[in-house]
């Protein structure tokens, strides 16, 4: 890669990570600082707007100081501005567009705002640049399944503009993520609830309860996961047999216990048999969706992103399942599938490549939609 191939930084703010990292010519990652604020909003067990806004606001600026230093650049050497404008918590957000906004308006840099769901797509394209791996062929199947969301997108484009995205389903209630969150807080498996869930569902037996998700009316492509998360709550109403350990776990994340290795001994079998059985619902559900609707849009591969993207089971069964259809699937590293900034740059360079600025009407918009179509309706 040439020394001159444009750097662009990238900001993101949308959740409760505050983000910000350098990659070089859409493809090199120079720096990828991330500071979490999962400590702060643990002991809630989910993320709080008012606190993640605040947090945000301290931390804006040593991360940006951070990711310019670590990248071994300064300020005026950065070729644009890329910043998350959406979707997201609206007061979260404002802070990486406000300061994004008021840097490349002093540095003179061009602006470009980014969808935080093209910055999770084009994390499994950096992932493939970055190890020298094949990039993903297009037309793609793109599946989002984070905390905040689980959509599933057709991924189109030449490679002259940025990717073209169609809507091919999305949850209509809860995220994956949110469900391994919310069961994680009921069995008092801590915050947030995916990588303890992940690794204590290997100890228990996957077949021992069966979770069915609902068959879908209408659009076939979409997800529902509130109902898992409320049947494994009426099953813990007919298992008072499990309160004990419940309270238990809940004095040991007070005492901050809070790897499964900590939290192992505090399990019952039952109670890993119920860890393994939710999890395989969850992604027997994703895989199973998500492949056919691969098959029906007629994508050459499939790419799983978003902080869910991370688990292990999701990775083996979406690695086997995919080889089977005579098709691959791309994840991004587990650094790239969380939330992180160097995903937004590298979606911002697809805009700068293109020729594509924002102006400084830009705002944050916490509902901003990726694709403007749904797949399969009339245009
Ligand atoms: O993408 P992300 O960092 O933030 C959002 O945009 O939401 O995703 C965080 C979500 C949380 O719900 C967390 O429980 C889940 O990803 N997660 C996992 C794993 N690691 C993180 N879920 C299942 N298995 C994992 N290994
Ligand atoms: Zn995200």
């Amino acid at each position: 890669m040439s020394l001159a191939e444009p750097k662009i930084l990238g900001i993101e703010s949308s959740c409760d990570e505050t983000a910000a990292a350098v990659v070089q010519g859409g493809k090199r990652v120079l720096s990828s600082v991330v500071a979490s604020q999962i400590d702060i909003h643990r002991k809630y067990g989910g993320v709080v707007p008012e606190l993640a806004s605040r947090e945000h606001l301290r931390q804006i600026v040593p991360v940006v100081r951070e990711a310019v230093a670590q990248a071994g650049i300064t300020l005026k050497d950065v070729d644009a501005v890329a910043v998350t404008q959406g979707p997201g918590l609206v007061g979260a957000l404002l802070v990486g567009m406000t300061y994004g906004k008021a840097l490349a308006m002093s540095l003179g840099k061009p602006l470009i705002g980014v969808n935080h769901l093209a910055g999770h797509v084009h994390a499994v394209f950096l992932e493939a640049s970055m190890t020298g791996a094949a990039i993903p062929e297009l037309p793609a199947l793109c599946l989002i399944v984070s905390g905040g969301h689980t959509m599933l997108y057709r991924v189109t484009g030449d490679g002259s503009r940025p990717f073209t995205y169609t809507r091919v389903g999305g949850t209509r209630d809860d995220a994956a993520g949110e469900a391994y969150d919310k069961v994680a807080r009921m069995l008092a498996l801590g915050y947030p609830g995916g990588p303890v869930i992940d690794q204590l569902a290997a100890h228990g037996d996957s077949k021992a309860i069966r979770f069915a998700t609902p068959k879908m009316t209408g659009n076939q492509h979409d997800f529902s996961f509130s109902g898992i998360k409320t049947a494994v709550l009426y099953h813990l109403q007919r298992h008072k047999e499990l309160e004990p350990e419940i309270a238990a776990r809940r004095e040991a994340l007070a005492r901050g216990e809070r790897t499964a290795a900590a939290l192992k001994p505090l399990c019952t079998q039952p109670t890993l048999d119920l860890i393994a059985s939710f999890q395989h619902a969850v992604v027997e559900d994703l895989v199973t969706r998500t492949l056919a609707a691969a098959a029906e849009t007629g994508a050459k591969s499939i790419l799983v992103t978003g902080g869910v993207a991370a688990n292990s089971a999701l990775r083996k069964r979406f690695e086997a399942e995919a080889k089977r259809a005579g098709r691959i699937a791309f994840f991004p590293s587990r650094a790239l599938s969380t939330d992180n900034a160097a995903m937004i740059a590298a979606a911002g360079y697809a805009s700068y490549a293109a020729g594509i600025h924002s102006d400084s009407t830009l705002n944050a918009d916490p509902n901003l939609p990726l694709a403007a179509r749904l797949y399969g309706a009339a245009s």
